[in-house]
């Protein structure tokens, strides 16, 4: 069970609709910690950056275009195997498939308004975590606390 970090955001439609109240309640409860947050509007070049494995997609300029288009909140999320714990709690990419229980399971329709993004690797989040936070903006919990959190 490693203590990793994990990049979250909140897509524009999670802001505008409400949300990031809630999907911060659903990683919180699952018991992540939260040791980085910001509102970010995202630039074109962030948002390529961000997302440059799907570059020469069908859907890649949607895809800039709908995390461009507002400010999405940005947060970085550290417990044991958050990045893959972190990736149930927000569902399937395509909403539909989603489980119920999930963020998108619960609250999103389609694949291009699924709400949330999470790291998919310990690469990917390493990489992820660079392009949206300076490592002075993470405040990490005390490691006796994260022993206490997930003792069995
Ligand atoms: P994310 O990176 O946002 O966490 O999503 P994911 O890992 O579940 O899915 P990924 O394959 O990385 O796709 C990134 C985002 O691109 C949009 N997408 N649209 N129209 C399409 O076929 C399509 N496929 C992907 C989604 O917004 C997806 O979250
Ligand atoms: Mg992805």
């Amino acid at each position: 069970m490693p203590i990793e970090r994990t990049l979250i955001l909140a897509k524009a439609d999670a802001v505008a609709r409400g949300l990031v109240g809630e999907i911060l309640t659903r990683f919180e409860r699952r018991g992540f910690t939260v040791i980085g947050l910001k509102l970010v509007q995202p630039t074109s070049a962030t948002a390529k950056r961000h997302y440059a494995e799907h570059e020469g997609k069908p859907f890649f300029d949607g895809l800039v275009e709908y995390i461009t288009c507002s400010p999405l909140v940005a947060f970085v999320l550290e417990g044991s195997d958050v990045i893959e714990g972190a990736r149930a709690v927000i569902g399937a990419t395509n909403p539909i498939k989603a489980a119920p229980g999930s963020i998108r399971g619960d609250f999103a329709q389609t694949i291009g308004r699924n709400l949330v993004h999470g790291s998919d690797s310990a690469d990917s989040a390493a990489r992820e975590i660079g392009i949206w936070f300076d490592e002075s903006e993470l405040l990490a919990r005390p490691p006796a606390l994260a022993s206490w959190l997930i003792a069995s």
